[in-house]
């Protein structure tokens, strides 16, 4: 008699699951197959940026994208609306506790990053870094510029297309950023012996136009000898641009900005700023993942794995 009350109430159960399933057809379907997505994967890859939004991280994003799809590979990234170090290392955590097969990650110099990329490792999930290096860490490789000589290049490009004594601004992305540092530590040696070209002042522009506007305008304010401006991140360059559009009554100052953004190279082609830093945002994304997908393959490819790094004026190799 139990048994069969058993069976009767496992059978009205199982109708019931099943009329539901039925009613909610579409929904129940399409929750179950966003499920299993992943399985379908080889594996499951995530790259955190610097600031989720910027379009230069939108350039790794999509090489890291081409990439993933000709691996077969899920790819997801994340990153903090704006630049946040703390964020940033939350995001490294959750990619961590949601055990993902590898992880693509802005460096960021701090002994929090360096115990999550010790942890990570240990649990057999792959870090490496991208755009930015943190080699005091235990990261598997590093993909993308040599900040230092691309900091240098910007100097050598300074003394090669301008004469005369130089005051120059400098306006970097964010202070505590060790790519940042480099770039600016190359260029103040490539100049350091060039008695006519000295540095004026520096400012952050925390990775934005506007604080890039700002800081210019604080640097105008304080030197107003400044006769050159230096942006070390991808919108520097255009805010640097910005305010000195506005001093048409005196000579423009001479400006080196960072990367190839569309808005950059315009301003490049229109002759408001002198030239340019470029980085391959897309090829490091590709190769981001093109090394941790080998990684995982058991392969080590080199830990320094540098992407091209160049300069850009208008008329290229022919500047005054
Ligand atoms: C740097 C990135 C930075 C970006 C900000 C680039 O030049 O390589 O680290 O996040 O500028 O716009």
């Amino acid at each position: 008699m139990l048994k069969k009350v058993g069976v009767t109430g496992f059978f009205a159960l199982f109708m019931l699951n099943a009329g539901l399933m039925l009613y909610f057809g579409r929904e129940t379907f399409q929750v179950t197959s966003n499920a299993q997505q992943p399985s379908h994967y080889s594996y499951h890859f995530v790259l955190i940026s610097e600031e989720v939004d910027n379009e230069y991280w939108r350039l790794v994003e999509k090489g890291a994208e081409a990439a993933s799809r000709k691996h077969n590979i899920h790819l997801d990234y994340w990153g903090p609306k704006q630049a946040n170090n703390e964020e940033q290392l939350t995001f490294i955590d959750k990619a961590i506790a949601s055990k993902v097969d590898g992880i693509m990650t802005q460096g960021v110099s701090s002994d929090t990053f360096n115990y999550l990329v010790n942890k990570s490792v240990q649990k057999g999930i792959p870090l490496i870094t991208v755009d930015t290096d943190a080699p005091e860490s235990v990261r598997m490789a590093y993909v993308g510029s040599d900040n230092y000589l691309a900091g240098k290049l910007a100097g050598e490009t300074m003394i090669k297309q301008t004469s005369g004594l130089q005051k120059v601004g400098i306006v970097t992305g964010r202070f505590d950023a060790s790519n940042q540092q480099l770039r600016v530590k190359g260029f103040k040696d490539a100049v350091s012996n060039v008695s006519r070209i000295q540095i004026a002042g520096i400012g952050e522009s925390n990775i934005t136009k506007s604080g890039a506007i700002q800081a210019t305008y604080e640097l105008l304010k304080n030197h107003r000898n400044i006769t050159a401006f230096y942006g070390t991140s991808a919108l520097d360059g255009l805010g640097i641009s910005q305010v000195a559009s506005l001093y048409q009554q005196k000579k423009r100052p001479f400006i080196i900005a960072f990367d190839t953004l569309p808005e950059t190279l315009t301003l490049l082609n229109k002759q408001k700023i002198d030239a340019t830093v470029a980085q391959y945002p897309f090829v490091m994304g590709e190769r981001a993942v093109e090394t941790l997908f080998s990684i995982k393959k058991g392969a080590y490819p080199g830990s320094l794995q540098y992407t091209k790094t160049d300069i850009m004026t208008k008329l290229k190799g022919s500047h005054p």
